[in-house]
């Protein structure tokens, strides 16, 4: 057995007895000497892991580390193909310029990348996404066998699984911003950027990238108003691997539904009772000009659904145009 399964072995253990393990019964469990033991709960002490150690008692984990490694993140998931090999790193560019490096290797669908945080972090429409330590940021790789105009909605799939995310770890009313930002009293707490490699006939892959505001205490005077974290809005720090493993679960569960159908016509009622715009005036604006119009709901390929005045119908596409409401960002 590798050190580091042995060390996963040991918080295992520990984990499941929730009480005090001796010295002996864990080098019995294991097969190793008592030294082995203790290197290894030293080195876990190092990572992170409050483990106290009481003569004649043994070994007692009090506190795990808040990392989002494929350990951590699994523990919380039940998910037959997705997220089960994840990529971690504590400091890269982007999650998603990796994921799409290993897209254009013989990477597995469902492949994760996972950061602690990034110094090039990519947001839509060419921002920058600020990604300091102690939030989410990951991508999901896909290799989906769709034509390849049913790419776009896995976006929108990706942003029902973080509503209903957000909603089941933090207990907060999250809502979709049309088409992919989850927002949380009208501010922005998820973002998703979509890469895709798509040839005239196939999707050879798709990277979708999600950055979540999980406790982040603080945004720039330039975002204060427009962003928050789910920390800003509940006052309890969250467990970050927990609220990853939940969006994957549920991710690969909607996502399966979209492949299915071959469009949204399975989710189309669901995203909809979760959209911010629904039954709202709505500022499309464009190159061209900028229009007011009532915004209905999604159809299934997940375009909006906008009514003018005289009641006539206009299905809006996503990357067209930007979506406003009347008085600010949502
Ligand atoms: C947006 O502008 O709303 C999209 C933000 C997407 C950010 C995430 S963080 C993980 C992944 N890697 C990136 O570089 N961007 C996405």
């Amino acid at each position: 057995m590798t050190g580091r399964k042995m060390e996963e072995q040991i918080i295992e253990l520990l984990r499941q007895r929730g009480d005090y393990v001796s010295g002996q019964e864990l080098c019995g469990m294991l097969g190793v000497s008592r030294t082995a033991v203790w290197k290894h709960i030293s080195i876990l002490r190092e990572e992170g892991y409050e483990i106290t150690s009481v003569q004649n008692r043994g070994y007692c984990l009090m506190e795990e580390p808040d990392v989002t490694d494929a350990f951590h993140i699994q523990r919380y998931m039940e998910t037959k193909w997705l997220g089960r090999q994840i990529c971690y790193e504590k400091e890269t560019g982007s999650t998603n310029t990796l994921a799409k490096r290993l897209g254009e290797q013989d990477a597995v669908d469902g492949t994760v990348v996972v950061a602690e945080r990034q110094t090039a972090g990519k947001g839509r429409r060419g921002h920058a996404w600020f990604s300091p330590e102690g939030n989410c940021y990951f991508s999901v790789l896909l290799r989906p066998q769709l034509r390849t105009e049913q790419a776009a909605s896995v976006t929108l799939v990706a942003a029902l699984a973080l509503a209903q995310t957000v909603t089941e770890v933090a207990g907060l009313d999250a809502r979709i911003k049309w088409p992919n930002d989850v927002v949380v009293n009208g501010k922005k707490l998820c973002g998703i950027l979509t890469e895709s490699s798509i040839e005239p006939e196939f999707i050879n892959y798709i990277v979708v990238g999600i950055g979540i505001n999980v406790n982040q205490t603080e945004f720039s005077e330039e975002l204060k108003d427009k962003a928050t974290s789910i920390f800003l809005e509940t006052g309890v720090k969250q467990d970050r691997a927990k609220a990853l493993g939940c969006f994957l679960e549920k991710f690969e569960a909607l996502y399966e539904t979209f492949l299915e159908a071959g469009d949204l016509s399975g989710l189309r009622e669901t995203y909809n009772s979760l959209l911010v715009n629904c039954g709202k005036e709505v500022r499309i604006v464009d190159r061209e000009a900028e229009r007011r119009l009532l915004a209905v709901g999604i159809d299934d390929s997940g375009r909006l659904i906008v009514e003018h005045e005289n009641g006539e119908r206009e299905a809006i596409l996503s990357g067209e145009v930007s979506v406003r409401g009347l008085y600010g960002y949502v």
